[in-house]
């Protein structure tokens, strides 16, 4: 019977041929270690979110009077509603570290180069609409840290010289956050962001399929990408075929990521769901101290600390776009060997250093 089915479904679709070509036809170079599976890995929880969010859509109602009494519902209420909840909020803080993990990664295995611009770019603008998805998600619960947190973080464009108000006020939709910002953060949240970061998965997949995977230069000698003016998919050395060798390493780091969610679920659950979550939206009581989350912390110390905030927002629009546009600023013909170049090294270190000590400054100021 299963036979006839499977053969029934390889007539009308080839389907041998689809596995062949995306298992065992697509090789990864022999050097790909743990560390080249966290973009698998984002993938899978980026897809985590998505079933447990649909999950939480169900129940939840996007109006300020109902919003915290439905989240409170599906948490107490409805059956295994506080599992589903649980792992959307400890899973969005786990995919902005998986981001940050694998962008850290690409970076330093100077895998951006050509002919890999667009993948990094892709890259960027995902970890940008991703943050933005986390924030406009924070909220939705109407509770009383998401309220004031949002007060917060959607003033920061304010900052900007001439368009800064507009931008404010139209993510808030007018000058305060009222129940029009929660339709609106609704809105971003569940269908605008995830449709781009979807298009962007998509695009960058695609590129990663028809270049491959980049060899390591510190394993292989540097590869002639700098001269090459036709499309080329990348030649390892040594290569294995995906499956199972490295199909093995990503599956062990998707049930390392699970286990990281049931570990926190279990042991630490108000690492991320603090006591004020329980306390419904009151615009009328600000908290003696209001903090955004921790992925947003180091824009928002370094807002702080310099008096210019024309100047702090600056800082940080060059940083994004700098990042952004990064491939384009590391010359092609520079070694891809990290070991060979201090200078690119030492960026990285200055650069991660800063972002851990402001965050620290943060999280205590
Ligand atoms: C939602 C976010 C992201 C997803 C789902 C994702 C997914 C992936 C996947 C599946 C791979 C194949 C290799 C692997 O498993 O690691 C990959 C590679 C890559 N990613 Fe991402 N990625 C994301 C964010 C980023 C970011 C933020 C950057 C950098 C700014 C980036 C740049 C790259 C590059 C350059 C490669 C090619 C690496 C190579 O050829 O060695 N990605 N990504």
């Amino acid at each position: 019977m299963w036979g006839k089915i499977i053969h029934w479904i390889e007539v009308r679709i080839g389907l041998e041929e689809l596995v062949d070509k995306h298992s065992r036809e697509f090789h990864t170079p022999k050097g790909a270690t743990f560390w080249s599976t966290f973009g698998f890995v984002t993938l899978i929880a980026f897809i985590v979110q998505a079933v447990t969010g649909i999950m939480l859509m169900l129940y939840y109602i996007p109006h300020p009077e109902y919003a915290f009494k439905s989240v409170q519902t599906i948490t107490n209420e409805i059956p295994y509603g506080w599992l589903f909840r649980s792992i959307h909020n400890v899973g969005g803080n786990m995919i902005m570290a998986l981001i940050i993990i694998h962008l850290v990664h690409v970076f330093l295995r100077v895998s951006y180069k050509k002919p890999r611009e667009i993948t990094w770019m892709s890259g960027v603008l995902m970890f940008f609409l991703v943050l933005l998805t986390l924030i406009s998600g924070h909220l939705l619960p109407w509770h009383q840290i998401g309220f004031w947190q949002t007060t917060v973080t959607s003033s920061v464009p304010a900052f900007l010289p001439i368009i800064g108000e507009g931008i404010s006020s139209y993510i808030r939709g007018g000058e305060l956050v009222t129940g029009i910002t929660l339709s609106r953060f609704f809105a971003f949240h569940v269908v605008i962001l995830p449709v781009f970061i979807v298009t962007l998965i998509l695009i960058h997949v695609l590129l990663i399929r028809r270049q491959g995977l980049s060899t390591s230069s510190i394993i292989e000698p540097d590869d002639d990408t700098a001269t090459q003016d036709e499309f080329k998919r990348q030649v390892h050395l040594e290569s294995q075929p995906i499956f199972p060798y490295f199909a093995t390493k990503r599956l062990f780091m998707v049930i390392c990521y699970f286990t990281v969610i049931f570990f926190i679920l279990t042991f630490l659950p108000n690492l991320f769901m603090p006591i004020d979550a329980n306390i419904q939206a009151d615009p009328t009581i600000t908290p003696e101290s209001i903090r955004p989350e921790w992925y947003f912390l180091a824009p928002y110390q370094l807002m702080k600390i310099i008096p210019n905030d024309i100047l702090g927002i600056s800082l940080i629009t060059i940083f994004c776009a700098v990042l952004l546009l990064w491939p384009f600023f590391d010359p092609t013909e520079t070694s891809r060997n990290i070991h060979k170049r201090p200078l690119l090294f030492s960026l990285a270190a200055i650069v991660l250093g800063l972002w851990a000590i402001l965050t620290i400054w943060g999280m205590y100021s």
